[in-house]
């Protein structure tokens, strides 16, 4: 099964390249600490993905507003919300290979032992239990001590160090007071953010799902400090699992899991993360947590201004409460890689390869083939419905190689249509139009094309 598994993510990942949704990055210099470039197919996809989670946590919520922040901020917010001192990694480095690793998912792995935090702990259980580097197979491992998670930079106009964030909640922290002076938000509101965030992670593994650089998008859900949150929470984390939904994961894929008390952030009260069943097993997708007034106070104390609400209907002034829904954009889309990946065995005997994403997060919705490319009427009418329909959708003309290739690539890629010209159209003014999914295919109008396909894929 873990077999099976690991095979389905190689397989993912090889399609990834061959079809251009994702790259190892700087390949041509030998690649670069595990980072990845997004191609076309990538770069489409995952702009879906933030379009959909905007119109469903922006668009269509009355109290939910925008946000685009920097990523460099003055770096005293990141000493005020504890990500100086607190934001580590356990390290232990392999004294043999000199590789370096989180040493409590060297513990967890060997013994099952979740001992975040507990350095001397997990230096005497790498000793004892002689846990092998993965790296060279000995076991001979340095002290395990903390390391700070955050990119530092520097700024040739300011003196001292600049971070490169390593979470887009903190610029809507910096925010709160000019977007209730300038918005006329009323409690309970959000504000909302989709951004990078750069974790100076000890190991990048298991594709995007941990990189260096990845985005976020996030809410700051800002809440009465007297109403009962309990119930607001398990809304979010119910919206947490239908976005799950939206991206493709069946419900046997999605579980909750909540932090214990002792292990939580040093900002949180309460979290909760979404698992999905990825190739290499559960793992955190997206996460929840109360924040409580931790974030407001702090940045209060340091900068000596007020972030307070004044709540008019009760004539009262307070700090509001936080609920923080945090969704991983790259996570997000190996979900939607993952869940989409499907392979058919054909009637014919063969096989074939098909990503079966949403029709609203396909990056190619409509595929246009003249049947014959040396055939001029052929490629000239096909090339007229492409122009006609590009203006609606993303939208791809392919007139190289026999029409079967032609549809295994995009089924490679996910186009929920393909639109063939042929000599009947000539005739008819009609074309065929092939489903992904069911792989049946249809004459429809010309001049029905665009009824029929928003019909199918609005
Ligand atoms: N503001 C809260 C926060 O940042 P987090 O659980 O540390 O919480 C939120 O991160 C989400 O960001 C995670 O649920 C995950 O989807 C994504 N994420 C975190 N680290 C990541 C990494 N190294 N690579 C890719 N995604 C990551």
């Amino acid at each position: 099964m873990a077999k099976e598994k690991n095979n389905k993510m190689e397989k993912i990942v090889s399609l990834s390249k061959r079809r251009g949704f994702i790259f190892p990055s700087s390949e041509i210099y030998g690649g670069f600490a595990n980072s990845y470039s997004y191609g076309p197919y990538g770069r489409e996809l995952k702009n879906n993905i933030k379009d959909l989670w905007w119109k469903m946590f922006v668009q269509e919520r009355i109290d939910i507003v925008g946000l685009d922040g920097p990523i460099l901020l003055n770096p005293r917010a990141w000493e005020a919300s504890g990500h100086t001192t607190g934001f580590n990694d356990a390290l232990a480095d392999c004294r043999k290979c000199k590789k370096r690793f989180r040493a409590d998912h060297l513990v967890e792995e060997a013994t099952g032992k979740d001992l975040e935090g507990q350095l001397e702990e997990m230096t005497k259980i790498l000793k004892e239990e002689k846990i092998k580097c993965p790296e060279c197979g000995k076991s001979d491992w340095t002290e395990v001590r903390n390391i700070n998670m955050m990119f530092k930079t520097n700024m040739n106009s300011f003196d001292g160090d600049v971070y490169l964030r390593p979470e887009t909640a903190g610029a809507i922290f910096l925010e709160f007071k000019n977007v209730v002076d300038s918005m006329r938000v009323k409690i309970p509101f959000g504000i909302a953010q989709i951004g990078k965030a750069f974790r100076n992670e000890i190991v990048a593994r298991n594709f995007i799902f941990r990189v260096r650089e990845f985005e976020q998008m996030e809410i700051e859900y800002f809440i009465d400090p007297e109403v009962k949150w309990e119930d607001l929470f398990e809304e979010w984390l119910k919206l947490q699992e239908d976005f799950a939904s939206e991206l493709g994961a069946k419900d046997k894929n999605i579980r909750r899991y909540e932090h214990a008390k002792e292990k939580l952030s040093h900002y949180s009260q309460k979290t909760v993360d979404i698992e999905y069943n990825f190739p290499f097993g559960f793992a955190e997708l997206f996460g929840l947590a109360h924040r409580g007034d931790f974030d407001l106070k702090e940045h209060s104390k340091a900068s000596g201004k007020k972030l307070e609400y004044f709540d008019p209907q009760n004539n009262k002034r307070f700090v509001p409460h936080v609920l923080e829904p945090t969704f991983g954009l790259d996570r997000s889309l190996l979900v939607a890689l993952s869940s989409a990946y499907t392979e058919e065995k054909l009637e014919d005997g063969s096989e074939r390869i098909v990503m079966k994403f949403p029709k609203k997060l396909a990056p190619i919705k409509v595929a246009i083939f003249p049947l014959l490319k040396n055939k001029p009427k052929l490629v000239e009418k096909a090339r007229e419905i492409y122009d006609n329909l590009k203006t609606e959708y993303m939208c791809e003309f392919d007139d190289n190689g026999n029409i079967g290739k032609r549809y295994r690539r995009q089924d490679e890629i996910g186009t929920p249509y393909c639109l063939t010209v042929d000599f009947d159209t000539l005739e008819q003014d009609d074309v065929t139009i092939r489903d992904r999914d069911t792989m049946k295919q249809k004459r429809v109008k010309i001049k029905e094309l665009n009824d029929y396909l928003n019909k199918k894929l609005k």
